[in-house]
């Protein structure tokens, strides 16, 4: 028995396997390579990125420039994550992330974890415009997408959120109005969740008109017969105009008359028109006046289609352009708070018949 077990050691020592002693019991099964595997530790899986907004690429000369000072300097700006799960949300750092991968390198992150998706979509708005050299265009369009987001919010809020001019939402959020992409709200949210009125009052471009500007036109250009006030809003050149005795006739769209749909005649036609509506006001109010047309326009109404006949061609011409050498300032209502909104202005007369040539006159700072 004992020379048997010897011999057997001895065998196995031979075919190099090492022996267990089993104190008589059956030797443990081996453990299946499969089970073995089971029990090694798995390196942790590698988080899937994705950004929270499609924001402007960068220009081919910025992408050069972060890649290379990426390359030589790594990553030194954190990249702001909106969790640390699997799935990471990337706020800010885009293309860090995007160029730190490509070359291997490590990307810093902060992570961003208690905002809701509205805040997650304007802070990462407002670091791309604080950070990169955006054109005006594309700073246009992101407050487009934020305000098509969220028009809700006032351009207050907008504007403090992104980091923009509040004047530039504004802006921004006419135009989108005037082409109906958002709508004209009664009430939109401030920055403290107060829900306040809007400027709805203004739907149709109300701007007052001051007093001294009204004086400096009828100092200088006279009317003979009766004056007609086609969009008074609340009557401020109508004021003026019966302190010079003249007689008036006043209409607004806000009191039952659309001017553009008037077919009544006048003497003269004086206004401040809605601009957006400038040329059409314009051109029909030719079509009613008999001797002048006097209107208070920005500067900028010298450019654009149409221009020629309008100041030339019909018969009607251009007479004179009274320039305010000082900007003027309109009151209006607006988020509930009175306004000023100033720009360069001048009174345009048209004059039916006039033959000579149109000048152009200033008006010294007539406050
Ligand atoms: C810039 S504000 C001028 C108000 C006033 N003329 C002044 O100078 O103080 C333009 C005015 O045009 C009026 N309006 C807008 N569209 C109009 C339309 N189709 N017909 C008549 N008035 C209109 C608005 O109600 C507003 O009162």
């Amino acid at each position: 028995m004992v020379a048997t077990k010897t011999k057997k050691r001895k065998t196995a020592a031979k075919n190099g396997r090492k022996t267990v002693s089993t104190n008589g019991r059956k030797p443990a099964k081996k453990k299946p390579a499969a089970a073995k595997r089971k029990t090694k530790k798995r390196s942790p899986r590698k988080p899937r990125y994705e950004p929270v907004l499609e924001l402007p690429p960068l220009s081919p000369d910025e992408c050069q420039g972060l890649r290379m000072s990426i390359a030589v300097n790594g990553v030194l700006t954190p990249i702001l994550v909106d969790s640390d799960g699997p799935v990471r949300r990337i706020i800010d750092g885009n293309h860090r992330k995007q160029f730190a991968d490509e070359l291997g390198y490590d990307c810093p992150e902060i992570v961003k974890s208690d905002l809701n998706e509205d805040e997650l979509r304007t802070l990462a708005r407002a670091l791309n415009i604080a950070r990169r050299h955006l054109t005006r265009n594309q700073k246009r369009q992101l407050v487009a997408d934020q305000l098509i987001e969220t028009p809700n919010f006032s351009s207050r809020r907008i504007g403090k959120g992104l980091g923009i001019p509040h004047a530039t939402v504004v802006a921004v959020r006419k135009e989108l109005e005037r082409t109906g992409t958002i709508p004209i709200l009664e009430k939109t949210e401030g920055l403290d969740g107060r829900r306040r009125t809007t400027r709805i009052a203004n739907t149709h471009e109300f701007y007052r008109t001051p007093t001294h500007a009204v004086e400096a036109l009828l100092d200088r250009e006279e009317f003979q017969g009766v004056v007609w006030e086609v969009a008074s809003g609340d009557g401020s050149i109508v004021k003026v105009l019966k302190n010079y005795s003249y007689r008036v006739k006043s209409t607004d769209l806000t009191t039952g008359t659309d001017f553009l749909k008037a077919r009544a005649s006048a003497a003269n036609i004086i206004t401040n028109p809605p601009y957006s509506l400038a040329e059409d006001f314009l051109i029909h109010a030719k079509k009613l006046a008999k001797h002048k047309v006097a209107m208070l326009l920005p500067i900028y109404f010298f450019r654009g289609r149409n221009r020629f006949d309008i100041f030339k061609g019909d018969g009607f011409p251009l007479k004179r352009i009274y320039m305010f050498s000082q900007r003027l300032t309109f009151s209006l209502k607006f988020e509930g708070q009175l306004v000023g909104e100033a720009g360069c202005h001048g009174w345009f007369v048209w004059e039916r018949g006039y033959r000579r040539q149109a000048t152009i006159d200033w008006i010294p700072n007539s406050k």
